[in-house]
């Protein structure tokens, strides 16, 4: 079956605060977009991607796609919006596989994605890359009062990427967006259909760039992995 690679890249990058949208700001000698996609491409050179780029998007240069066969769609108003303008736009078998990862993401390795593919592959329901809690979780009062201690046995930070099948997932967030359930990420919405996608355990260096201080957490990631592999 084909791979298709959705990346959701239409978002605006309010937090993070800088005179364009974070995904287009550089990290050493090319913008956020460029990495994520040449690390996506390492892993899947012969996947088809799907950039979802907002409509006024000034700032995007096809240069920066190193795959062959690709496609740009519109984003929409939420983030699951943009993933579901890829899905309809797409000329997908229902067992095809649909792997989503956000574009603020550019430290994902190929062991990771390989990994994900694999193991999605062989659940019905699917996959995401997760890294299980460390830190001990409070439940806070409207006052900011810390009210009680959550377990953190089992509970999981949700990553990206995440991968299902084609009809699985169109099935997922056409029922979300039919029912104004917005989700921030496309397991819960397979999740709302009663089904239990796969959490394979992530490196924990998958950052998403969210906040000014992060661009250089992310550099830094980025060189370390990249001396690591060359030893
Ligand atoms: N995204 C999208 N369409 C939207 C909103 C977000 O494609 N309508 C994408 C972003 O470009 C990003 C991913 O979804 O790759 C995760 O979103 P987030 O990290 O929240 O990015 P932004 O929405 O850009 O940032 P902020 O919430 O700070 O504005
Ligand atoms: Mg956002």
């Amino acid at each position: 079956h084909s791979l298709w690679l959705i990346v959701p890249a239409a978002g605006q990058g309010k937090r993070m605060g800088a005179d364009k949208p974070k995904q287009y700001l550089s990290l050493g000698e090319k913008p956020i977009l460029a990495h994520t996609l040449t690390r996506l491409h390492q892993a899947f050179p012969a996947a088809h991607l799907v950039l979802c780029l907002d409509s006024d998007d000034r700032w995007f240069n096809p240069k920066w796609v190193p795959f062959s066969q690709w496609q740009r769609v519109s984003g929409g108003a939420e983030r699951m919006d943009s993933v579901l303008n890829a899905l309809n736009a797409i000329n997908a078998q229902e067992n095809d596989m649909v792997m989503v990862h956000d574009v603020a993401r550019p430290c994902i390795t190929a062991s990771d994605l390989l990994t994900l593919y694999h193991v999605a592959q062989q659940h019905p329901s699917g996959a995401l890359l997760a890294m299980p809690v460390a830190d001990t979780m409070k439940r806070a009062s409207a006052e900011q009062l810390s009210t009680a201690t959550e377990s953190r046995d089992r509970l999981w930070h949700a990553l990206t990427p995440q991968s299902f099948r084609y009809a699985l997932l169109l099935r997922a967030l056409e029922y979300a967006s039919a029912n104004h359930n917005v989700v921030t990420d496309e397991a819960s919405a397979v999740e709302a259909l009663g089904q239990a996608p796969k959490l394979v355990s992530g490196r924990r260096d998958n950052l998403k760039i969210t906040h000014p201080d992060d661009l250089a957490l992310a550099a830094a990631i980025m060189a370390s992995q990249v001396a690591q592999s060359s030893e």
